[in-house]
């Protein structure tokens, strides 16, 4: 039988391709999506992947999802926690409501997920998971302490769960994107990205696909002795 993934943010960006990569390697994928509906039924159209709705800043609506799809779908072996947001400002313009949500969201999403699979997976004795980092996270950047703060604590928090699942079967791991050509990136103004781009050795933004490819060798059934680490794919931009 194929292993059940489900992919947060699967439906746009980085997630899609991570979607698509999974399908195409004989996964059963589920790609979950936050609001987007539109763009959400358009992917399945074209990919043939079903999408679910719902928070994942939202710890009850995590638990209920998951259960529903391990109703229709079978017990959850894979969990990508890609879904992710930005509020950028700088810290006289940033709000509360921006560092929570980014927090809530890129951080809390990793714990909700989690932790609404982990106990299942202990049963069975096998699980992957991959948390979507960031370079940003590595070295920070200005006008995103939200950010950075959030995804520096993904970093963390794969390292310790890696220590509560590596005796079990389930691996935890990071990767830690550079600047990757989504929608997310688009956001930032053209002459600020302009002068990222031009400190990124390899010349260019990233493909969503390079994600992809990271996230098959971690979610492997052969994969069992990696774990607790951080992928960095950055283009040479930071070497950690
Ligand atoms: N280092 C030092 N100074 C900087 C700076 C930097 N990196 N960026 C901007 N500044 C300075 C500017 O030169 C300017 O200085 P002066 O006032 O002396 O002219 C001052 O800061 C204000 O800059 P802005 O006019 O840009 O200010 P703003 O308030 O309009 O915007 C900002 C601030 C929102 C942070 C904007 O600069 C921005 O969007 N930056 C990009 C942040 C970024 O990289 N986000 C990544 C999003 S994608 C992502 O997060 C994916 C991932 O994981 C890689
Ligand atoms: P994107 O193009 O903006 O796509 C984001 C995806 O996340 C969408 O599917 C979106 O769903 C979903 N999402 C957002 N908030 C959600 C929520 N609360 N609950 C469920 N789903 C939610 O972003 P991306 O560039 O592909 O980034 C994907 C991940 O990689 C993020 O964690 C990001 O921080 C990280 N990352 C990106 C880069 C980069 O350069 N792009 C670099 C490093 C790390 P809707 O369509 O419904 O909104």
């Amino acid at each position: 039988m194929a292993r059940v993934a489900i992919v947060t943010g699967g439906t746009r960006g980085i997630g899609h391709a991570i979607s698509v990569g999974l399908r195409d390697a004989g996964y059963k994928v589920i790609a979950n999506y936050g609001g987007d509906d539109k763009r959400a039924e358009e992917f399945t159209k074209e990919t043939g992947i079903p999408s679910r709705k719902w928070d994942v800043a939202d710890f009850d609506l995590c638990t209920a999802g998951v259960k529903a799809v391990v109703a229709e779908f079978g017990a959850v072996d894979i969990v990508v926690n890609n879904a992710g947001i930005t509020r950028d400002g700088t810290m006289r313009k940033m709000q509360r409501e921006g560092w929570d949500k980014v927090l809530d969201t890129n951080l809390g999403g990793c714990f909700n997920m989690s932790k609404a699979v982990w106990d299942s997976m202990l049963d069975r004795g096998f699980g992957r998971i991959v948390n979507i980092g960031s370079i940003n996270g590595q070295a920070g950047q200005y006008g995103q302490v939200n950010y950075a703060a959030a995804k520096s604590g993904i970093h963390g928090f794969t390292k310790a769960l890696a220590q509560e699942g590596a005796s079990k079967g389930i691996t935890v791991n990071a990767i830690a994107p550079g600047y990757i050509d989504t929608e997310m990136v688009a956001a930032v103004p053209p002459n600020v990205l302009e002068k990222i781009v031009a400190r990124i050795p390899v010349g260019r933004l990233g493909k969503a696909s390079e994600i992809a490819r990271a996230v098959l060798f971690l979610v492997a059934d052969e994969g069992g002795f990696v774990t607790g680490s951080t992928m960095s794919i950055n283009g040479g931009q930071h070497m950690y």
